[in-house]
Order: C-alpha cells, then sequence, then structure tokens
C-alpha cells in the first residue's frame, strides 16, 4: 500500500517555514513541487511568458492564477467569509444537504481536488466519503505551496486514515501527471466556480483535460455561480470591507515577489463590474498615474497611462442547462444536479463515458 517514497516537504513554502508533523502522519503525507517545471528560467515555461504576454497585449491582462501567492490566498480565505460573498457558503449549503448522496452515488476511493486551497468545503465530502468504511485517498492540487501544506497536514490530523498525495502545481500541468489510480475509481472534483475564470475556449480545453485525467465511468463533480441580479454580483466583487481589492492588489505584490518587479501598490486601484451582454464579472487594476514598471527576472518594462487597466479576472456566472450541454458535449455525462433555493450556486455530478 504505502510503498511510494516519500517526498521532503519542507522548502516547499514561499516563507520556508519547517514544519514538524508525527512519524504516522508523515507516512501518509506526499507533497510533490510542479511548479519547478514551469521555472522562469525555462526557455519553453509558461510562467512568466503568460506575465509577458498579457501586460504587451492591448488592452492588459494577468492571468488570476497569480492571485493566490501564500498571501493570496489567505485573503481568498476571507472573501469567502464577507457577507456580501455568497457564492463559498451557498455551495457549502449544497454540499451538507447532499454529500451523503454524491458519495453513495460514485463511491470513488481517490479524490482529486483542482484548486484546493484551504480545503474547508473538502471537509464536507470527506466526512461523507468516510462514512462509507473504506480506504480514502486525497490528492489536493494548489499552486500555493503554504496552504496546501498546512491544510493537508490538518486534514491528516482529523481523518486518522486518509492518505493525501498533494500537487504544487497549476490545473493543466497537474491534471497532465496523473496516471490512472490504481484505486478502484477516482472522481476529479473543481468547486467554487473557478470555472468561471476560463472563457469559452479555455473550458473547452480544461474539459478535455479532465476527461483524458479519467477512466469511462469515473467522476467529476463541478461547482458553477449562476445567473442573478447584477446588484447581488456587484456587491459580492466590491465588498465593504476592501478586502477583494486588497486581493486584487496583491497580485501586483505578487509579481514584485515572483519576477523582482517594482509595481507600487499605491499607484492601481481596485475595479470590478458585471458585464450583462456576456455575464460575466470582470475585474481590473487601474493605473492612477502614467508611470513605468520594471520586472528583472522578466527582462520588460511596461508602460502605464492613467486611467488604463489591467484584467486581472473574468468570474462567468452560468446557466444549468448551457453548461450541462457543453460537459455532455465533451464526453462528460450529467448525472446529477443540485442547487440552492435561491438558485444561486449549482453542484453538477458528470460521469465520463
Ligand atoms: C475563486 C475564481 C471563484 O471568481 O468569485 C473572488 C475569485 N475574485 N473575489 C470568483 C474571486 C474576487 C473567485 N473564484
Amino acid at each position: 500500500m504505502r510503498s511510494e517514497k516519500i517526498i521532503d516537504v519542507r522548502n516547499l513554502t514561499e516563507s520556508s517555514v519547517t514544519l514538524q508533523h508525527s512519524s504516522l502522519e508523515e507516512e501518509r503525507l506526499q507533497i510533490k513541487q510542479l511548479l519547478h517545471l514551469l521555472a522562469p528560467s525555462d526557455a519553453n515555461s509558461s510562467i512568466g511568458r503568460d506575465v509577458i504576454q498579457g501586460l504587451t497585449h492591448i488592452p492588459k491582462t494577468l492571468p488570476p492564477k497569480y492571485f493566490y501567492d501564500d498571501r493570496g490566498s489567505q485573503l481568498f480565505e476571507k472573501i469567502c467569509e464577507l457577507p456580501e460573498y455568497y457564492p463559498t457558503r451557498t455551495e457549502a449549503w449544497i454540499l451538507r444537504q447532499y454529500a451523503g448522496e454524491i458519495a453513495q452515488s460514485t463511491r470513488a476511493c481517490e479524490l482529486v481536488e483542482l484548486g484546493s486551497g484551504s480545503s474547508t468545503k473538502t471537509r464536507l465530502l470527506l466526512d461523507a466519503y468516510h462514512a462509507l468504511g473504506y480506504p480514502l485517498r486525497y490528492i489536493p492540487i494548489d499552486v500555493s505551496a503554504g496552504i496546501l501544506e498546512s491544510s493537508a497536514k490538518q486534514l491528516l490530523r482529523e481523518y486518522p486514515s486518509l492518505e493525501v498525495q498533494g500537487l504544487v502545481s497549476t490545473y493543466e500541468l497537474a491534471l497532465q501527471h496523473l496516471t490512472p489510480t490504481q484505486l478502484p475509481s477516482r472522481m476529479i472534483f473543481f468547486l467554487g466556480s473557478t470555472l468561471g475564470n476560463l472563457n469559452f475556449q479555455e473550458c473547452d480545453v480544461f474539459f478535455s483535460q479532465i476527461t483524458a485525467a479519467l477512466e469511462g465511468g469515473e467522476y467529476f463533480l463541478l461547482g458553477v455561480d449562476l445567473q442573478k441580479p447584477k446588484q447581488v454580483l456587484e456587491a459580492a466583487y466590491n465588498d465593504s470591507q476592501g478586502v477583494t481589492a486588497e486581493f486584487n492588489l496583491n497580485m501586483l505584490e505578487h509579481l514584485n515577489w515572483r519576477f523582482q518587479g517594482k509595481f507600487d501598490t499605491q499607484l492601481f486601484e481596485h475595479c470590478a463590474f458585471y458585464n450583462d451582454q456576456v455575464n460575466q464579472i470582470e475585474m481590473h487594476l487601474r493605473c492612477l498615474k502614467s508611470h513605468s514598471v520594471r520586472l528583472e527576472a522578466l527582462d520588460i518594462t511596461v508602460d502605464f497611462e492613467v486611467g488604463e487597466t489591467i484584467m486581472t479576472e473574468i468570474s462567468r456566472k452560468f446557466d444549468l442547462d448551457v453548461i450541462q450541454q457543453e460537459l455532455q458535449a465533451k464526453g462528460l455525462k450529467p448525472r446529477q444536479v443540485w442547487t440552492d433555493p435561491k438558485q444561486w450556486f449549482g453542484l453538477i455530478l458528470c460521469q465520463h463515458c
């Protein structure tokens, strides 16, 4: 059962904290860093190249994965607690109601989570699968090493028979690295409507990658934020405490850290609105004063005009029927859909056929 080599999990976190854990827990833990496969020094790397592409594009854009350094992940956890930010608690409500049903109908032994973050909602699923009484393997995947490691360790303490094999990785890279599971069955899950960060084409590619990582009969569980009144949506991305603004601006700090950048966050402001033509929240950083910014590790200097914006995120709001058709077309057959009484959020269980 435990034949795999234990990977040393120290030196993974950005803050490089050395963590101590009991040997029993260590035996059930493995964390692999895949991000080095995208090191900026690598000519073929996509990390860094995407930043150059985005900042030289007109209008400027940056990939939302750069929100999630350790501080960004903490800020996102704070967003999830905000009164205006309904998605997390709505999805958690659905999971609380139906996790038992999901576990019963899939009976998966290996649970792969894309963008696991703090794994808070995951516990609702783990509890339900645990109750079925067979051994379980959890594979959390996240770009933030700090939050991945700390939540993995916490889970090992809470679930004494759980095996955790984390991957510090982007979704794409991780999906390529998943070999078919030796366990009877796998379920990949993608909660929190992170799918909303992908445009239509990216979604299509992503669904193909999911299909490729599943065997026939295995499952994909997807959480999607649904269309609703504009005021509700805009309030969720313009919270009164300014946490979302801090989260947005932190992307520049992350780029400073990762690419030896010189962004001054004082020279940008947060801006988010709902584009009802295309059913998506668009989040930007607006430049307050014309200036140039150097990113040493990428060897670029970027000029900004006053009023110019960098688009940092789209957050699409879905229609349950449309998204189910798209999943079906990619070989991911929707088996069951759950939602909340207001129909603000949807959970779709698909089976690869
Ligand atoms: C993690 C992508 C689902 O789009 O609502 C929250 C990120 N951005 N507030 C979302 C986010 C601003 C979130 N997702």
